[in-house]
């Protein structure tokens, strides 16, 4: 199955001595296209916006004499194909693992989902409401290290850095100014500083190893897509 996919992959990139810079672009940039509308027929949807279902992130923080529980589900992420792409190569093409330093820019990102709130104290009370997330010049830089015989990525670091982000909730109840911010700083602090907390690096090699790098029939029907244009 991997030689399957490396052929493929040769096959894709139609020179004799592609880099593994090359192939790796040209795969990024498939896999982008592919985000716009989906790929039905390799079971890509539609990712504008793309729903990340395994996303799941409890904040307990206190508020005042009470404690606040809180959970963000399954945030949905829009624009994410209008993204640019930079990578160099740090590892020699006759390598068995291929290394890149990469570079992801969006000049704007969106997220938003709902939330579930519970407070504890003198009054107990139960909230849902939403969430939205603005942000601005978003760059996602750091490694990525893919394993040519076993198809496999061994490394996926990803560094999260923005210009300007703003948050807004609604539905945080009666007691909603204080909730509703303290939300929001925790809603920022999950999704910059904590990147690596909210579990985006496990959840994306999750989805690339496990459900696509697994399935030869999803990667070559994806390829077959953006060879022959659409
Ligand atoms: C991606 O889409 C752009 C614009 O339509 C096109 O020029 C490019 O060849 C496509 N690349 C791949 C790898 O499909
Ligand atoms: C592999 O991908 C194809 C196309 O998306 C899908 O129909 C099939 O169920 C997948 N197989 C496994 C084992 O996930
Ligand atoms: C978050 O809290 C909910 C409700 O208390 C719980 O069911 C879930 O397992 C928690 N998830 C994580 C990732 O801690
Ligand atoms: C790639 O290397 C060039 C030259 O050293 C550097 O300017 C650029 O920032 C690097 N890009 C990435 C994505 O690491
Ligand atoms: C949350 O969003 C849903 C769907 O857009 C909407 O029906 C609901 O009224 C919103 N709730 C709050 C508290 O804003």
């Amino acid at each position: 199955m991997a030689f399957k996919v490396v052929l493929a992959l040769a096959v894709v990139v139609c020179v004799a001595v592609a880099s593994d810079l090359d192939t790796g672009m040209w795969v990024a940039h498939c896999a982008r296209n592919a985000t716009v509308d989906g790929v039905p027929a390799a079971g890509v949807p539609s990712h504008s916006p793309a729903f990340v279902t395994r996303l799941v992130k409890n904040f307990t923080l206190p508020l005042g004499l009470a404690v606040v529980h809180a959970s963000i589900i399954n945030p949905n992420f829009y624009g994410v194909p209008d993204v640019e792409i930079k990578a160099n190569q740090t590892s020699k093409d006759s390598d068995a693992v291929a290394k890149f330093e990469y570079d992801l820019y969006w000049p704007k990102f969106v997220v938003d989902g709902q939330f579930k709130s519970e407070i504890k104290g003198v009054i107990h009370s139960h909230h849902e409401g939403n969430w939205t997330l603005l942000f601005e010049h978003v760059h996602w830089t750091g490694q990525l290290h893919f394993h040519k015989e076993k198809h496999h990525i061994d490394k996926l670091k990803i560094h999260w850095t923005n210009k300007n982000l703003e948050a807004h909730v609604t539905g945080a109840g009666a007691q909603g100014d204080a909730v509703a911010l303290m939300l929001e700083t925790g809603l920022k602090t999950a999704f910059v500083t904590g990147a690596a907390s909210l579990g985006v690096e496990s959840v994306l090699g999750y989805r690339l190893n496990d459900v696509w790098l697994k399935n030869a029939t999803k990667v070559e029907a994806l390829l077959d897509w953006c060879r022959h244009g659409h």
